[in-house]
């Protein structure tokens, strides 16, 4: 029987031109800049267009990924797309981005494991790959936050924003270097509440009542939120270790969920692995949920950090909660 492996092919990113800066911030709420750069590392975020919903962005990262990795959007046989902040609830956005990239017939469906859906993403196309069924799989992490944040709430509001990330996950042999070596999933959708966007689904519709309470904004306990990421990305990174006998020395490149650089910066000190081998961009762009592995991977690479050959780890945390890990040779 053939055995394929994956790899990732291209990668794009696309930020939003509009910016949410922290001045920006402290003219709606009770907060400053000094605050926000010391608690979470973030100057700024990206606010997308009036007119744009999360498939716009997610085409736009997605058309770049699909020329870096040298194919024509033809090519792409399967579309997956991370999000929780969908253009609707039905159709998905992966069906919406398929009709416009013109791929009639092509399957396509979304993901919703939060922050951690772009690691979820890797994990389901890595394995349509080794079955056999696809050869270029489009992943796009692509998020619209900016429109599910209660800019009266302080302690959410400073995070988010919006980007999308593409790759391109194609078929290779099974002796190839640069492949995906694995992934590893986790979730504890006991700790749900810890980050929710209550209203808007069928347990609570929305109504006057959830607009005038807030239930239809996203909800947060960051504090317990903190300590759960750290655990959780520092445990599945373990598991991804151990599954391909790797240490950490090994690892060229740590790319964390962009949540927050003290998140980061925990899980690097847990492994006692180098602040600058962490690739964080959240000064840049705030935590964009599914959007922020890809587009913190395709920045580094178009600013030289990442390059091929190197061996990358991924992780991530997110509502749900959810959790998980990637390592793969570039
Ligand atoms: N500006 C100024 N003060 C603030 C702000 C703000 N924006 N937000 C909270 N504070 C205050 C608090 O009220 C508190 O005041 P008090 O001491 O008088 O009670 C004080 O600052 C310290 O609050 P903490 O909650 O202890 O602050 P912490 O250092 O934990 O930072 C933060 C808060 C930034 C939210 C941090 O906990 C965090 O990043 N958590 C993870 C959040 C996250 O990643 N969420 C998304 C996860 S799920 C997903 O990605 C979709």
């Amino acid at each position: 029987m053939t055995t394929y492996r994956s790899r990732v092919a291209g990668t794009g990113s696309y930020l939003p031109p509009d910016l949410i800066t922290n001045a920006d911030l402290e003219k709606l709420v009770d907060t400053n800049d000094q605050w926000i750069r010391e608690r979470t590392g973030i100057e700024h975020r990206h606010k997308a267009a009036d007119n744009q919903a999360t498939s716009d962005i997610a085409y736009e990262a997605s058309i770049l990924a699909i020329k870096d990795a040298g194919l024509q959007i033809s090519d792409i046989d399967c579309i997956l797309v991370a999000t929780v902040s969908p253009d609707y609830l039905t159709p998905s956005t992966a069906c919406v981005m398929q009709a416009r990239l013109g791929l009639n017939g092509v399957p396509a469906l979304d993901l919703n494991a939060a922050c951690s859906g772009f690691i979820y993403g890797i994990s389901v196309a890595d394995a349509y790959i080794r079955m056999g069924m696809y050869k270029n799989i489009l992943l796009v992490g692509a998020e619209l936050l900016t429109r599910y944040v209660n800019y009266k709430d302080r302690e959410v509001c400073i995070l988010f924003g919006d980007g999308a990330g593409a790759v391109v996950i194609q078929r290779t042999d099974s002796n190839a270097e640069d492949v995906i070596y694995s992934s590893h999933l986790r979730a504890e959708g006991s700790l749900g509440e810890l980050f929710i966007r209550k209203a808007g689904g069928t347990r609570l519709p929305i109504t006057q009542k959830e607009i005038d309470e807030g239930t239809h904004w996203f909800t947060m306990k960051g504090r317990d939120i903190f300590k759960n990421a750290v655990r959780t990305m520092s445990a599945t990174c373990t598991q991804a270790l151990a599954a391909n006998d790797l240490k950490m020395e090994q690892i060229d490149w740590l790319i964390p969920h962009q949540a927050n650089w003290r998140i980061m910066e925990a899980v690097a000190d847990h492994f006692k692995f180098p602040k600058e081998k962490v690739i964080s961009v959240v000064h840049e762009m705030g935590n964009t949920s599914a959007a922020t592995v890809p587009v913190a991977f395709d920045m580094a690479r178009r600013d030289g950090r990442l390059r091929r050959g190197q061996t990358i780890l991924l992780t991530a945390f997110g509502a749900g909660l959810t959790a998980g890990s990637a390592v793969l040779k570039f």
